[in-house]
């Protein structure tokens, strides 16, 4: 039997933009489940959901006051378990976001930390270190918040005085936990066994990379060696998926973990990927990839050869509610993506974009492997770049002075008709959505793509159809076709190609069918730029 997260096609629900069921202008669990039915046309496998646990929002939900509730924004756990069961139904399996890097500054455990005071045994179970300088006025070490600022702040005492500084790799709302805290590992194993028995088929794992800390956390200096950083990829992290694993094994039904790990180097991220440890990661090299032909086919082989030693399967992604839309980055004259560059308002040309948006649809779904589709890819949603800013919620924005515009414009409510207030994300006579929606979203909602032959939607449709048809059994290899210099082309099984050209219009084969086109061929025979084909030879 081959396990279904080898080849599953995963749907991204970020459930505050997803759809909203009880109009408060906020995506909800009663609006997802009012759309079960659509998601299974669509022909996903599994759904995964970003964090819907009790969290003060202040960086979307990644920050959790209680791993074993439902936010009430979103709804109740109850209305969880009836989701889970309702998306099974549906023949939907379901992942849910695990956050084990950090809590919320609300959750009780930094409550108390805070409450107990200097020197406390509640605060082992976070990084609270004294400060640097005469006075402890100075932050601990050097190391820079991945939002931007230090990773540090410091503690204001229940009498007024300063104290120590506590360890925040993301945002101040955010504490790192202390994974070498035997509580911590505890709590988290208690955890995943709470929503396990809830029937959740697995896990993505949020920062997956960077629980463990070097030992006496030590400055990273002027010039870092990026494959040796204090804050991550720690020897010590491995551990911890291997006593995961034994929890998830103990369970029946072929659960999975999907790591957040994003790495410099692939070998680095092939470690968590251990027949003992996780069973697949997202690629980020393949998401960061411009849209460039030899870019492409060598992101693809380095995954491969990264993958086989340790025998995971690939996992293929374009886009998630951290980067910046791909119909949007293939429209710019740089095409690639970096999580570290500021996410700043470059122009794009949108008709060049859904272009390259749709053919790259065909690429990712036919590679052999796991692929991850985003709320709204499927309706070619670009990224919106002008959002006031006085709007903005990402706390990216904040952090960095308002230079980097944050991921609030990947994370705007779907438009579902091309009517109303909301376009249907909230029901009537609800508050508005909790971004604004462009106008011109009308055209690209799911109720005008349905009908409509040459839509997005149809083309994810009958790709994601095609693809549990014929594609999932061919096995797990491809071989390359030479098609020409700008061309990504290969074979699966003896009947199956998939071509993809960047360059100038190349000669279909003659022999071969048309199974499914990313645009028009309008000369017979031949595949225009940017277009991709599956062909049956
Ligand atoms: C990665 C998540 O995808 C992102 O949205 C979040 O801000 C950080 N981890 C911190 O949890």
């Amino acid at each position: 039997m081959t396990h279904w997260w080898r080849h599953a096609a995963i749907y991204q629900i970020y459930v505050r933009s997803f759809a909203d069921g009880n109009g408060d202008g906020t995506g909800d669990l009663a609006g997802v489940r009012s759309r079960l039915p659509y998601l299974r046309e669509l022909g996903v496998d599994a759904l995964w959901f970003n964090p819907w646990y009790t969290s003060p929002m202040a960086d979307g939900g990644y920050d959790v006051a209680d791993y074993r509730d439902i936010d009430p924004l979103f709804g109740s756990l109850a209305e969880a378990e009836q989701l889970i069961t309702e998306a099974h139904g549906h023949g939907l399996r379901v992942l849910v976001d695990l956050v084990p890097n950090h809590c919320s500054d609300q959750h009780a455990w930094f409550r108390a930390a805070l409450a107990a005071g200097p020197g406390a045994p509640e605060r082992e179970r976070f990084w609270f270190v004294p400060g640097r300088g005469g006075s402890g006025e100075l932050p601990p070490n050097d190391w820079v918040s991945y939002f931007g600022g230090s990773a540090w702040t410091r503690v204001t005492e229940a009498d007024g005085s300063a104290g120590p500084w506590y360890l925040h790799m993301f945002a101040p709302e955010q504490p790192d936990l202390n994974w070498e805290h035997p509580e911590v590992r505890a709590e988290f194993e208690d955890i995943l066994r709470f929503w396990l028995d809830r029937g959740v088929d697995g896990f993505r794992i949020d920062v997956a990379h960077g629980l463990a800390k070097k030992p006496g956390l030590p400055d990273v200096g002027p010039d870092p060696d990026v494959t040796d950083l204090p804050y991550q990829d720690c020897d010590e992290v491995h551990d911890i998926y291997r006593s995961w694993r034994k929890i998830l094994d103990s369970y029946d039904g072929d659960r999975t973990f999907v790591g957040e790990v994003w790495l410099p180097a692939a070998e680095q991220t092939a470690r968590y990927l251990r027949p003992d440890e996780l069973h697949s990661a997202f690629n980020f090299d393949f998401l960061c990839c411009p849209w460039d032909a030899a870019a492409l086919r060598g992101v693809v082989d380095s995954t491969f050869a990264g993958h086989a030693p340790v025998g995971a399967p690939p996992t293929w992604v374009l886009s998630n509610h951290d980067t910046i839309r791909h119909v949007t980055r293939y429209g710019r004259e740089d095409t690639s993506f970096d999580m570290g560059d500021k996410r700043l308002l470059d122009p794009s040309d949108p008709v060049l974009g859904r272009r390259r948006a749709r053919a790259a649809a065909l690429l990712t779904l036919s590679l052999p492997g796991g692929v991850y589709v985003y709320q709204g890819d499927e309706l070619g949603l670009p990224e919106v770049q002008d959002l006031p800013d006085a709007l903005i919620q990402d706390p990216t924005f904040e952090r960095s002075g308002g230079v980097d515009r944050g991921r609030d414009g990947c994370r705007i409510p779907l438009p579902w008709q091309s009517g109303g207030p909301s376009l249907g994300f909230s029901p009537p006579g609800a508050k508005a959505p909790w971004l604004p929606q462009p106008a011109d979203w009308a055209e690209l909602s799911a109720s005008a793509q349905e009908a409509d032959p040459d839509s997005f939607l149809t083309l994810y449709r009958a790709a994601l159809a095609l693809r549990r048809e014929r594609l999932t059994s061919l096995g797990e290899t491809l071989t390359w076709v030479d098609a020409g210099r700008d061309t990504v082309c290969f074979d699966r099984g003896d009947a199956f190609r998939c071509l993809v050209n960047l360059g100038d219009p190349v000669a279909l084969p003659p022999d071969a069918r048309v199974l499914m086109a990313s645009a028009e061929l309008d000369e017979p025979g031949v595949l225009p730029r940017d277009t991709a084909v599956w062909l049956e030879r």
